[in-house]
């Protein structure tokens, strides 16, 4: 039994490393700003719940108490959380090496290293802050998720529109399979060396096109699949395969599957 820590461990992926933790059997504590409530449909029962913020290091001395392995899959989007996100990192990292964790495993993005977007460059920067850990620490890179294409496709059908990036093309994976790859890292044998970089992607390399086909069958939502150009630096990425990772089919599940599943679900 390992006792695990995973901070942001109630977003999208970081709720799947706390699942698949406990059914595994491991320990498991989670930090973030707001922890539910304990007993609440949110949280897992036999997972801890902390109240830390990685920006001020308020909570992470608690969270993170006895724990062997931290698992990282914290989030900043804009503003002042984006700039602090590297800066996080490293003091969530310091706290974790106070607390005497051996390793630290967190979760990046695919070549976010080759793009000039904010986001993108506030992910190459925590990789660089992990790179420079005392700690043994490893960095996951995921291709986009299957939830992220699908709130293209949703948030445009509420104008009538399935916006298609004109020469896109996606290798979208799930979070329970990112997850997986986590665990994987977190657990493994020492790789013998102080940082390792992987890229894990998802199952199929398809274009934005054809998941807007497939995103309208299986959910019936309305919508004109229209073909739009993505001018500058982002465009070019995508349409350069820059968010692909084609050799490293790592998940299993496929859009259609997920999207499927999450219908069900619902
Ligand atoms: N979406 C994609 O397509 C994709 C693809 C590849 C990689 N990734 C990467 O995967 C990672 C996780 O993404 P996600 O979509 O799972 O994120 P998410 O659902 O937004 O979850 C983010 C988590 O971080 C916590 N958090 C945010 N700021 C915090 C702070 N200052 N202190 C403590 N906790 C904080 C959030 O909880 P509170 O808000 O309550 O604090 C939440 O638990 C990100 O780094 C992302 O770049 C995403």
């Amino acid at each position: 039994m390992v006792r695990i820590c995973v901070a942001g461990g109630t977003g999208q992926a970081g709720r799947e490393v706390v699942r698949q933790a406990l059914v595994l059997g491991h320990a498991v504590a989670v930090l973030s700003r707001n922890p539910p409530p304990p007993g609440a449909r949110e949280g897992y029962d036999g997972a801890a719940y902390f109240c830390a913020d990685v920006t001020t290091g308020e909570g992470l001395p608690e969270a993170l108490a006895g724990a062997d392995v931290v698992v990282d899959c914290l989030e900043a989007r804009t503003g002042k959380a984006l700039r602090r996100y590297a800066a996080g990192g490293a003091l969530l990292l310091g706290e974790a090496a106070a607390a005497g964790v051996a390793r630290a495993v967190q979760l990046s993005i695919v070549n976010c290293d080759q793009s000039a977007l904010a986001y993108y460059r506030s992910k190459a920067d925590k990789e660089r802050v992990y790179a420079r850990s005392t700690l043994e620490t490893r960095t996951v890179r995921a291709t986009q998720f299957h939830s992220l294409v699908a709130g293209v496709f949703d948030a445009g059908s509420h104008v009538g529109l399935v916006p298609v990036i004109k020469g896109a093309r996606f290798q979208t994976i799930s979070p329970a399979d990112v997850a997986s790859a986590l665990l994987e890292a977190a657990l493994g044998p020492p790789s013998g060396e102080s940082h390792a970089l992987q890229t894990v992607g998802g199952p199929e390399v398809l274009s934005m096109g054809s998941l807007a086909g497939a995103w309208k069958r299986i959910t019936g939502a309305r919508g004109l699949v229209t073909e739009l150009p993505l001018p500058g630096s982002t465009g070019r990425f995508l349409r350069e395969g820059k968010n692909l990772a084609p050799e490293q089919r790592y998940g299993h599940a496929t859009f259609e599957a997920w999207l499927a599943n999450r219908l069900e679900n619902l």
